[in-house]
C-alpha cells in the first residue's frame, strides 16, 4: 500500500513542550504538516513554534493544563475552529510517580490518572466524530513498556498505561470501519524530561530508568514511519517487544531477572524497618 501523505494534515500533539512531543513535533515539520502544539509552559511552546517554522513547517500553541476536562475540550474545539478538520491527534502528554503501590496516595492516583488516562480517553471521544464526518484520521496513544509489565515502585503509573492500552484495542476495533486508525507507541527508557518531573512517592533512592535509554528522535522517527504506515502497535526500541512477549509466556522468570535489576531500590525499602 501507498505510504500517507502527511503534507497540509492536521496534527494535535499533546505534551510538546519537552521530550517525545516536542522531538515528534520537529519530525512532523519536516514532512509539512500543521501543527497543534499543546503544553503547559508556553515560552517553550513558543521557542518550538518558531523552531518548526525555521524549518519551513506550520505551527500554533495552545497553552492548556490537560489535567482539566474543559481544556482538552477547548483544545479539540480550538484546532477544529482553527483548520476546520483534525486528521491526527497525538496522546503524548503524561508524567511518572516513583513510589510504591503501598503508599500512593488517593489524590496522586487521581491526577496522574486525569492526565494519562482521562485526557486521552476524552480527547478520542470528541475527535472521533470529526474524523468520522471527514472520513477517517489517526489517534495516536503514546503509552510505555511499563503498560505491558507492571515495574517495581512505578505500579500507579504503569496503571495508567495499562488502561491506555486496552482503552486502544477496544477503540481500534470499534471505529474501524470509520477509517479511524488507533496505534499504540510502547517506547522503552527515553531521554527527555520525565525522570526529571517525576513524582516522587515513598522511594528514597533517584529515579533511574530499567534498561536502555533510546532518543526521543528515535520514538519520534517511529511514530512519524507509522502515521505513514499505520500499525496497531509499535516499539520504538525494537528488543523491548521481547520483555512484553517474556511476559506474557514466562512472568515467574521476568520477575526473578527484575528482582535482581531493582534489589537495590528494594533494599533501600526496607532498611528503615529493618532499624526499628
Ligand atoms: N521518557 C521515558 O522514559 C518514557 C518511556 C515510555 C513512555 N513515555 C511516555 O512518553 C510521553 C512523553 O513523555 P516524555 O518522556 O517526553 O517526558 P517529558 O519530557 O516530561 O514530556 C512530558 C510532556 O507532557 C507535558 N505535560 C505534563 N503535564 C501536563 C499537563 N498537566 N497538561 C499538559 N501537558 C502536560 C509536559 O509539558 P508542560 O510541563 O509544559 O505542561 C511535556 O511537554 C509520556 O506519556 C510518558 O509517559 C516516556
Amino acid at each position: 500500500m501507498a505510504k500517507r501523505q502527511l503534507q497540509d494534515k492536521v496534527v494535535i500533539i499533546t505534551g510538546a513542550s519537552s521530550g517525545i512531543g516536542r522531538a515528534t513535533a520537529l519530525a512532523l515539520a519536516r514532512e509539512r504538516a500543521r501543527l497543534v502544539v499543546v503544553a503547559r509552559r508556553r515560552e517553550l511552546l513558543d521557542q518550538l513554534v518558531t523552531e518548526v517554522r525555521s524549518r519551513g513547517g506550520s505551527a500554533i500553541a495552545l497553552v492548556l493544563d490537560l489535567r482539566l476536562r474543559e481544556n482538552v475540550e477547548t483544545m479539540i474545539a480550538g484546532t477544529l475552529g482553527q483548520f476546520g478538520r483534525i486528521d491526527v491527534l497525538i496522546n503524548n502528554a503524561g508524567f511518572g510517580y516513583y513510589g510504591s503501590v503501598e503508599n500512593t496516595p488517593q489524590p496522586v492516583v487521581r491526577e496522574i490518572f486525569d492526565l494519562n488516562f482521562e485526557a486521552p480517553l476524552l480527547a478520542a471521544q470528541l475527535v472521533i466524530p470529526i474524523m468520522r464526518a471527514q472520513g477517517g484520521g489517526h489517534i495516536v496513544n503514546i503509552s510505555s513498556v511499563a503498560g505491558k509489565r507492571g515495574l517495581p515502585f512505578s505500579g500507579i503509573y504503569c496503571a495508567t498505561k495499562f488502561a491506555l492500552n486496552g482503552l486502544s484495542e477496544a477503540l481500534r476495533l470499534e471505529v474501524r470501519n470509520d477509517n479511524i486508525d488507533v496505534t499504540i507507541v510502547n517506547p522503552a527508557g527515553t531521554e527527555s524530561e520525565f525522570g526529571k518531573n517525576i513524582r516522587r512517592g515513598d522511594v528514597t533512592l533517584p529515579f533511574k530508568p530499567i534498561g536502555y535509554i533510546q532518543p526521543a528522535e528515535d520514538v519520534a522517527e517511529s511514530i512519524v514511519s507509522c502515521l505513514k504506515s499505520p500499525k496497531v502497535e509499535i516499539y520504538p526500541y525494537r528488543k523491548s517487544r521481547l520483555f512484553a512477549w517474556l511476559n506474557v509466556l514466562a512472568p515467574s522468570l521476568l520477575d526473578r531477572i527484575m528482582l535482581r535489576v531493582v534489589r537495590d531500590r528494594l533494599q533501600a525499602r526496607r532498611a528503615p524497618a529493618a532499624r526499628q
